[in-house]
């Protein structure tokens, strides 16, 4: 069944203590009653300890990343199995930034997405276009090619643990975001061509997030909209006041 998301992606913020103390805030303000599922992504060093501060509590545990391979001299590198190890089942692939500065391509994607769905992981794989595709009117091809590319090898069954996240690369940490209409527009294109592809059943159920400058004055707007079923927030996660008032938008 489709889900309502709220998840913060902390990238390379917040040390251990700060982690902590960002939990603590998000345990006493997200409200009981919220009928979305949240998430929050720490750095690798401290997924262990927020999956053991928040056991008691509904928020989930994300990685940002890891490797495709099970083991082996990848000086580095974290494996799906360390992950599961210390109880974190989702992870964040094909982030515009680990595609842009770490040269990671729509290849080597796929094969992090085949090998966490191994693990079974759930996960949230991150898509969207760079300003001169939407300038040169080019968005829906780039991202209906990383669509393809990353995740169209999949069987039906494999999208249960699949939610989208569609980053418009314009977006992120700019304070420019997409309106709800051109937000609404990409989903609606997006679950087409999962429809196409993998037939209703699956179109219907995956969740597609977006994520680019989502504030707590902009969220509700945002999320209004029929197929956007929840947000990938940077910015505005680091912040407990900001990210709760994102939740409660939902
Ligand atoms: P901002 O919310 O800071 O724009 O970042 C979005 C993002 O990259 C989430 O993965």
């Amino acid at each position: 069944m489709r889900k309502k998301i709220v998840a913060g992606n902390w990238k390379m913020h917040k040390n251990a203590a700060q982690t902590e103390e960002l939990l603590n805030e998000l345990i006493a303000k997200i409200p009981a009653e919220t009928d979305a599922q949240v998430i929050v992504a720490p750095t690798f060093v401290n997924l262990a300890s927020a999956v053991n501060q928040l056991k008691s509590t509904a928020i989930g545990v994300s990685a940002q990343n890891m490797h495709q391979a099970e083991s082996g001299a990848y000086t580095g590198e974290i494996s799906a199995d360390m992950l599961t190890s210390v109880g974190v089942k989702t992870v964040i692939l094909g982030h515009s930034e680990r595609r842009a500065i770490f040269h990671e391509t729509d290849a080597l994607i796929a094969s992090k997405v085949d090998t966490a769905l191994q693990h079974d992981m759930t996960v949230i794989f991150c898509f969207g276009e760079e300003l001169k595709d939407r300038q040169s009117q080019n968005h829906f091809n780039i991202v209906e090619n990383q669509l393809k590319d990353g995740l169209f090898h999949l069987q039906a069954k494999d999208w249960e643990k699949i939610v989208l996240a569609y980053e418009p690369v314009w977006a992120i940490g700019t304070g420019e975001t997409a309106s709800p209409e051109q937000a609404q527009e990409m989903h609606e294109f997006i679950r087409e061509t999962v429809r196409k592809a993998f037939g209703s059943d699956v179109a219907e159920d995956v969740s597609i997030l977006y994520g680019g400058s989502v504030k707590p004055d902009n969220a509700k707007e945002i999320f209004s909209k029929p197929d956007v079923d929840g947000g990938l927030i940077g910015g505005a996660a680091l912040k407990a006041e900001d990210f709760v008032a994102i939740v409660t938008a939902i």
